[in-house]
């Protein structure tokens, strides 16, 4: 199974997930990288790891169907079979959805069904929880809803800030995000309606 990553920015996650390929944790190859933005500081990450990286600039699509045609066309182009949201800040369609069904990944920060949404770290520190982390899950028509793979949660500090408290969440994204991909691609996942049980 090949993956296929869609970014739209810094890239960490995907950098981790590299980093997983390289040093053998995760035993398949990112066949492309795709981002909806030229500036996005993950089309350097793949290049520079050899790994083909397209922008398929959304404001050069004149619909959205435009778009996930041209993103679904790369995807089919490199034979991807498992397509890997990371920090891809655009809903996808239910045409999308459909395409690659339940082979969908996406890493939320927050402790999902909490704090969905692009401003996870913000909306969490306003409300005044005392604990947020992290949620791999697979991507439904649905924003953040789709059934939870796994999560980590950790604590919120009185002191903390968006950047400190995302500084925190990432180092596990890190970790477990890798950990689901290595996972998933043992086949040791299983998606039962809602509810996914990961084999030991
Ligand atoms: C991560 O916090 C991820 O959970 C969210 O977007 C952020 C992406 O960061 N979906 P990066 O671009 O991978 O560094």
């Amino acid at each position: 199974i090949i993956l296929g990553v869609l970014a739209s920015g810094r890239g960490s996650d995907l950098q981790s997930i590299i980093d997983a390929i390289e040093n053998g944790q995760i035993k398949t190859k990112i066949g492309v990288v795709l981002t909806d933005k030229p500036e996005a500081m993950a089309l350097e990450r793949a290049r520079k790891a050899g790994i083909p990286a397209v922008c398929v600039d959304r404001k050069k699509c004149s619909t959205k169907e435009e778009f996930e045609q041209k993103l679904v066309e790369q995807l089919k182009k490199y034979n991807v079979g498992l397509v890997v949201l990371a920090g891809f800040m655009r809903i996808l369609s239910p045409y999308f959805v459909n395409e690659f069904k339940n082979c969908i990944l996406n890493i939320h920060p927050s402790l999902l069904p909490s704090f969905g949404g692009a401003h996870a770290h913000r909306d969490v520190l306003a409300y005044g929880v005392k604990v947020s982390g992290c949620t791999v899950h697979f991507v439904d028509e649905g924003m953040d809803s789709g059934p939870i793979i796994m999560q980590k949660a950790v604590p919120v500090l009185d002191d903390d800030t968006e950047e400190t408290l995302s500084a925190r969440v990432l180092e596990q994204e890190h970790i477990i995000y890798p950990k689901v991909i290595e996972l998933y691609l043992a086949g040791k996942i299983h998606v039962n309606g809602r509810h996914v049980t990961i084999d030991d």
